[in-house]
Parts: structure tokens; C-alpha cells; sequence
């Protein structure tokens, strides 16, 4: 059995601190989140649209997409506040916008990390003023330590502290996005 987990499950490298969610922990907690869309959503008439914040959102969208049972249509928009480290700023520019015609429809925004708020913040305000029926969040992790921007979360997987994660999605230039569970980057990287 050891032999078998340490086959299927990728160890940690020498920058990664420790694992901070393990891969069991995000499929139980992203089950639950569709299971409440299902119930929150329960009764549209048109098909709910999620929107992937490209790029670090793609593995939760997937996952998160395949245990919904209320009609839906998957589409991506891309932005872009960081350059290829981890420094924040508030300067949020749009990079590619989605295909879908939002139109009378909800739109659930769906974001790998809430951390300043920025990004979020901007992209609701976007949809709102594109005449969609509701603009609702869910973002996987969040660190409320990092907030600058209030923005109203609807589903919100994990609450973190304040380090630089990455896996299931996420990454560190490029790096690590497909790790199965959520692990802590050394701070020094
Ligand atoms: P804001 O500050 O706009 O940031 O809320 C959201 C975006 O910042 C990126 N981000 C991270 N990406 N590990 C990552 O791989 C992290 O720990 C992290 N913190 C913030 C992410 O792209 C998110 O969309
Ligand atoms: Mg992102």
C-alpha cells in the first residue's frame, strides 16, 4: 500500500515546505461545493456559465464542473495582475475575454485564489455591467490575511494563511500546476 501511494502520489521537491491539502481533502471539499451550486441553482431557466479565471483555476473548474447537475456552460477569461513571481498589484488588465454572450444569464466566477481581491473585484464588476441576470464567486483557497479589496465570496473552498501555495492549478512560474494536492512553496524560492 505504501508502495502504491508513493507511486501515484508526487513528493515533495526541494522548494516545497509541506503539503498544506492533500488531494483526498480537495475531492471531498469541491463535492460539497457542487452540491451546494446544485441546490443554489436548482431552479434557472438558462444554463449557468462558469467562467475559469485562467490560468491557475483549470483543475478546480474541471473537477468542480463534473459534479454539477444543473445545466451548465463552461467558458474562460483571462487577466493578468502578476508578472511571473508572487508581487501583487492592483493593476488589472484584461487578456482574453470570454466566448459566451453573458446576457441575462448567472455567472458563477470561478478563481483558483482570492488574495488581494483585485482580480475578483474587477472581474464582477465586468460582468455585472454586461447585463447578466447574477455575478456569484467561488474561489478554491482564499488568505484572508491578504485582503485588500472586499469582494463577496459565494463558495469558498479552503481558507489558507499568508504563503505562496501551489498545485492543483496552481503554480510558481509555471511549476507545479498539476501536483494532486495544494503544498507551500519555500519562501526563499
Ligand atoms: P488577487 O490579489 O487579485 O490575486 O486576489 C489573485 C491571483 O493571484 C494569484 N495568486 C497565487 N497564485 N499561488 C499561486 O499560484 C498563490 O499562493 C497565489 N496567491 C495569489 C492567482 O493567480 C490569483 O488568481
Ligand atoms: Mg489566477
Amino acid at each position: 500500500m505504501d508502495n502504491i501511494r508513493s507511486i501515484a502520489i508526487p513528493p515533495l521537491t526541494d522548494d516545497l515546505v509541506r503539503v498544506l491539502i492533500d488531494a483526498e481533502t480537495i475531492q471531498r471539499r469541491v463535492a460539497e461545493l457542487a452540491q451546494q451550486i446544485n441546490k443554489d441553482y436548482a431552479d434557472i431557466t438558462e444554463p449557468l456559465i462558469l467562467v475559469g479565471v485562467l490560468k491557475g483555476s483549470f483543475i478546480y473548474l474541471a473537477d468542480l464542473s463534473r459534479k454539477l447537475t444543473v445545466p451548465h456552460v463552461i467558458d474562460f477569461i483571462a487577466v493578468s495582475s502578476y508578472g511571473k513571481g508572487t508581487v501583487s498589484s492592483g493593476n488589472v488588465r484584461l487578456l482574453m475575454d470570454t466566448r459566451e454572450n453573458l446576457e441575462h444569464h448567472h455567472v458563477l466566477i470561478v478563481e483558483d485564489i482570492l488574495d488581494s481581491g483585485y482580480t475578483l473585484d474587477y472581474l464582477v464588476r465586468y460582468f455585472k455591467a454586461r447585463g447578466t441576470k447574477s455575478v456569484q464567486t467561488t474561489v478554491l483557497l482564499e488568505k484572508p490575511d491578504r485582503h485588500v479589496v472586499p469582494v463577496d465570496l459565494a463558495y469558498v473552498g479552503f481558507t489558507i494563511p499568508d504563503v505562496w501555495v501551489v498545485g492543483y492549478g496552481l503554480d510558481y512560474a509555471e511549476k507545479y500546476r498539476t501536483l494532486p494536492y495544494i503544498a507551500e512553496l519555500k519562501p526563499q524560492v
